[in-house]
């Protein structure tokens, strides 16, 4: 193959493929990598199946005060972070993204973040996140950028960066090679559309309280039967939500 086809293929001239990549525009480089040093995420960067950047939007601001924000327009409390300084950081951020790389502003106003986006961003080649402070960025870099609005749920957080943090480790533990097979996706919540069935250890007996007796029973099939049918019960007792979705898909 040649260079370029491989550069184009892989994102490597050595055949190999590059790894997924998430380039992280924040104001708090200083908050990563956090829990993404450690555990699942952190063996995987180790092993070279992901790399982090950050980039500190601060370093994009023009004036000897280093300003990024500025007060909003029509009044209210707050301030909103500058459309001049934050776009020359999203620029800079793109080129050192891989091509292709989703390109996302988390916020509360987002869309909800979910198991099937997480499933399509690790499918891809990484991400550019941008996590925003105070009352959030100008709207205009939003549209000029035609930024992806991702939200983590409904509730407002201090700033994006933890909200990025979750959506890198939700896509980095689905890249091929990072669960071993003692903690792989087979059956965990959401695979399916399903919550996942409750799990239970040693000893038998905790505080008067037994283990369900079928998955002491060694009755292989049936021990599959009552964990399908727990995770039913639960998703439809607890998520009548994903229940529904999962009926409408189910039925056609
Ligand atoms: N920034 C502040 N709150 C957020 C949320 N819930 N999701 C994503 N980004 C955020």
């Amino acid at each position: 193959m040649s260079v370029a086809a491989d550069m184009a293929e892989n994102g490597t001239a050595n055949g190999a493929k590059a790894p997924w990549r998430a380039v992280v525009l924040t104001l708090y480089p200083e908050m990563f990598p956090g829990p993404l040093g450690a555990s699942i995420p952190g063996r995987a960067a180790a092993d070279g199946a992901w790399a982090l950047e950050t980039i500190d939007i601060r370093s994009f601001a023009t004036d000897r005060h280093r300003t990024v924000d500025d007060i909003p327009f029509g009044g209210g409390p707050g301030m909103v972070m500058k459309p001049d300084v934050v776009d020359a950081a999203i620029a800079v951020a793109i080129a050192r993204a891989p091509e292709g790389a989703a390109v996302i502003y988390l916020s509360p106003r987002g869309r909800p973040f979910d198991q099937d986006r997480a499933r399509a961003l690790a499918a891809g080649p990484g991400v550019v996140l941008l996590c925003g402070r105070f009352e959030g960025v100008d709207a205009r870099v939003v549209e000029a950028r035609g930024l992806e609005e991702v939200s983590i749920g409904d509730y407002v957080l201090s700033g994006g960066e933890p909200a990025a943090i979750c959506l890198v480790d939700a896509c980095v533990r689905l890249l091929p090679g990072v669960l071993g097979a003692a903690e792989s996706l087979g059956e965990e919540s959401f695979e399916d559309g399903l919550l996942e069935y409750p799990h239970y250890t040693r000893p038998a007996i905790w505080q008067d309280r037994e283990v369900p007796a079928v998955l002491t029973s060694g009755n292989h099939a049936k021990i599959r039967a009552w964990r399908r049918d727990e995770a039913m019960r639960l998703t439809a007792e607890r998520r009548p939500d994903l229940w529904a979705k999962r009926q409408a898909r189910t039925q056609h």
